[in-house]
């Protein structure tokens, strides 16, 4: 067929009535396509679904091989009083489950999980590598062939990858990733891979006693608990597309037990060390005999390296004990000479500092000029290099 005689069909998209998933979505869920979502045990896979199910417009029928049915009412209870048209099947024989797709013909369907169901057509196990892809190929294929949007639940592996085999990721249309820390309630819906959409995109959930709330102002969780002592510093991040201004806490002390302890929790290790050792080669700080922790406040992982010039700043403050001014935030990459870099997006870092009340941000010097945004009340203090950052911060 030439590609000209195509007639340009647009990609209908079905709300799930839930903001953030519909956002990772990139704007809902699209007919006859299939939707892989893992996550650690316990971070609250089924309970999302779940909810999705529940406030979904038509017919959804949820297959749950984990628990029974009983149990999944039990939570359907709890985080939703309303009235829907979910049917609960607790199967894990796909033949079985493709019948019951026949009877109830839903236009929806939650497969919980893709490690717990079997086919026929193979002898071994579930949850082994040939079931897990052979079924989720029958699902596919049960999507495609009549239309009807279908989300698998992936179990992860401890090394945080989806358990099962990669080429899963390649017969899916979309991969989410549901993470947080299991000690904090937010999580964060990711997408890793969209047909269909942008990868950049993320959604935020507080999880509750009555389930997953969609969060709209992520500050509230981030920053709420901020403290105005050394070693605090905000740095104006960006996951995936969302502005985010979060925390960064130091602490820098003697090192009690002869070699100096270093960890980081949220921030990468490495990437700690590097600074730490850009601090002593470029602005002569010696942080030689200190144990340094560094934390991301909230439980958040961050990889922006926009962070970078936060986490000096924490870093230097907390060598130093000096408070950081009030109401600031920091966004810049530090280079291995000292030197402060450009960052992605950010008229939109100073735009969410803004809004959020704060009164002046350090920027990269190199990018000042290109800066396409009306300051407003904010102050923007440029800075080129981590000396020039030490001198006008203390
Ligand atoms: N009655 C309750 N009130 C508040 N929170 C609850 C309640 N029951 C369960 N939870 C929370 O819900 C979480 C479990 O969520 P869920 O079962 O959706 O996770 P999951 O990712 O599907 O886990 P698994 O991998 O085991 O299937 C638990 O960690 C628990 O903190
Ligand atoms: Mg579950």
């Amino acid at each position: 067929m030439a590609l000209d005689s195509i007639l340009p069909g647009a990609i209908v998209r079905r709300s799930s009535h839930d903001v953030e998933f519909d956002r990772v979505l990139g704007g809902g869920i699209v007919p006859g396509s299939i939707t892989l979502i893992g996550g650690q045990p316990g971070i609250g896979k089924s309970t999302l679904l779940l909810q999705v199910a529940l406030s979904w417009q038509g017919k959804v029928l949820y297959v749950s091989g984990e628990e029974s049915a009983e149990q999944i009412k039990m939570r359907a209870d709890r985080v939703n009083q309303q009235k829907s048209q979910t049917y609960i099947l607790a199967e894990t024989h796909l033949e079985a489950v493709i019948k019951e797709v026949g009877v109830v013909e839903p236009d929806l369907i939650i497969v919980d999980s893709i490690q717990t169901v079997y086919t026929n057509t193979l002898e071994s196990a579930p949850g082994t590598v040939s079931q897990v892809r052979d079924c989720t190929s029958i699902l596919q294929r049960l999507a495609k062939e009549q239309n009807i949007p279908v989300i698998v639940i992936g179990h992860i592996t401890k090394e945080g990858s989806l358990a099962g085999p990669k080429i899963l990721e390649h017969v899916v249309d979309t991969v989410l990733q549901f993470e947080g820390d299991r000690h904090h309630s937010f999580r964060i819906l990711r997408t890793l891979k969209n047909r269909f959409g942008s990868t950049d995109e993320i959604g935020i959930y507080e999880m509750m006693q009555h389930g997953m709330i969609p969060v709209e102002n992520p500050f509230k969780i981030f920053l709420q608990e901020k403290s105005n002592l050394s070693g605090s510093a905000v740095a104006a991040t960006l996951e995936g597309q969302r502005p985010m201004l979060i925390e960064v806490q130091a602490l820098v002390g003697n090192a009690v037990y002869g070699t100096p302890q270093r960890s980081t929790t949220g921030f990468d290790l490495r990437r700690m060390h590097m600074l730490l050792a850009v601090l002593e080669k470029r602005c002569g700080l010696f942080f030689g005999q200190m144990d340094v922790f560094l934390n991301i406040a909230g439980g958040l992982r961050v990889t922006d390296p926009a962070t970078d010039l936060a986490v000096v700043a924490a870093l230097v403050s907390s060598l130093e004990d000096l408070t950081m001014p009030p109401q600031t935030c920091l966004a810049g990459e530090v280079g291995l000479s000292g030197e402060i870099r450009s960052v992605q997006r950010l008229e939109q870092r100073i735009a969410e500092a803004g809004r959020l009340g704060f009164e002046q941000i350090f920027i990269p010097a190199a990018q000042a000029t290109a800066l396409d945004v009306k300051p407003g009340s904010m102050r923007l203090v440029q800075v080129g290099h981590i000396q020039e950052l030490y001198d006008q911060l203390f």
